[in-house]
Parts: structure tokens; C-alpha cells; sequence
């Protein structure tokens, strides 16, 4: 295998100071672990989901996997624009990430969806923060930051849509883990049969 390199470009992106420039990118690398590891478990729940609504939550998930691999691509060789060489190597997501891997396996679609709508609470309260941090230094990487933003929430949306109630409330808010919000659901599905 070839010797990794880490190393920097001696130039970023004209305008900028090559430390502003490789500063954006940096913060860039752990949204890329994160969109990654997004696309990853967005799959998993496509595969493992069961159940009477298996169609529906299976075929919605692709086109949402589809357009989050597009932000992949598109933030990867933004860094590399940038002057920062992208990791997209699965060990250094691990390595490098601040959150444990998705715990749903087996489901039915609302666990699913009800433990997905946590997953996109992480990544765009994280996408979020970078944009405020990088919004001062370059615009061009913002406007980027912002386009991905509002699509992942949309994606959220399609989800919190099938577990809210038609007051307004969702039936995962008192979760603070995937595990928890999607015992909420399968609980509140069962006392709603009885
Ligand atoms: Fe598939």
C-alpha cells in the first residue's frame, strides 16, 4: 500500500492566508467523518429495517444515501482545494469521531426513524457549528456548509414526519440515545393497541 502522506499543500484557495485557507479545511475533515459515517448507517437501517412499513422506510432511505454520498464528494475536494489532503480511510473515522457507532439493528420503521431523527440531530447540530466558525473566513465554504445543512434537515424532517403526533410532538423527545428513542416508539405503539 502507498505510504499515506499528511502533508499539506504549500497553497490554498486565492484570497485567503494559506493558514486561513488549511484552517477551514481542517475543521472540514471531521464533517467528512461525519457525512461518512452518516451514509454508512443510513445503509445499515435501509438494510435492517422490518416490518409492515419495510417498503416505504427501505426506498426512502436510498435517495437520502444518494444525495449525502454527493456531499461527500463535494466537501472531500473542498479540503482539497483548500490545500488539505481529505481522509476518507475508515480507521481514522474511527479513530477520530466523538460519537459511538448507530446501536439499532433489527427494527421496525419507526424504531428506525425514530432512532435516525438522533443521528441527523448530531451531524446538523455539528454541520452548524463549523458553518458559525468558518462563516467569518470564507464564504465559499459556507455557502457549501449551508446547502448540506438544509438538505440533511429536510432528511430529518421526512423522518420526524412519520413519528410526530398530530399535536406537534415527537414521540422520541424524551430519548437521548438511538436505543432509547426507538424503545419510545415500539412502546408507545403497543400502549396505543391496547
Ligand atoms: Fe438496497
Amino acid at each position: 500500500m502507498a505510504k499515506k502522506s499528511t502533508k499539506n499543500a504549500n497553497y490554498t484557495v486565492p484570497g485567503l492566508t494559506t493558514e486561513q485557507g488549511h484552517g477551514v479545511a481542517e475543521i472540514l475533515q471531521q464533517r467528512l467523518h461525519a457525512l461518512n459515517d452518516l451514509q454508512l448507517t443510513l445503509k445499515h437501517a435501509h438494510w435492517n429495517v422490518v416490518g409492515p412499513n419495510f417498503i416505504s422506510v427501505h426506498e426512502m432511505l436510498d435517495p437520502q444515501i444518494e444525495e449525502v454520498r454527493g456531499y461527500v464528494d463535494e466537501l472531500a475536494e473542498r479540503m482539497a482545494t483548500l490545500g488539505v489532503p481529505p481522509n476518507g480511510l475508515p480507521g481514522a473515522i474511527v479513530a477520530e469521531r466523538t460519537w459511538d457507532d448507530y446501536d439499532v439493528q433489527r427494527a421496525s420503521g419507526v424504531e428506525h426513524l425514530a432512532a435516525l431523527d438522533l443521528v441527523y440531530d448530531g451531524v446538523i447540530t455539528d454541520h452548524r457549528d463549523a458553518l458559525a466558525r468558518i462563516s467569518d473566513v470564507d464564504p465559499i465554504t459556507e455557502d457549501m456548509l449551508i446547502a448540506q445543512v438544509r438538505g440533511l434537515e429536510l432528511f430529518q424532517w421526512f423522518m420526524r414526519s412519520h413519528i410526530e403526533s398530530d399535536s406537534g410532538v415527537l414521540e422520541n423527545s424524551a430519548a437521548r440515545t438511538e436505543k432509547d428513542a426507538a424503545k419510545a416508539v415500539k412502546r408507545g405503539r403497543i400502549a396505543k393497541k391496547k
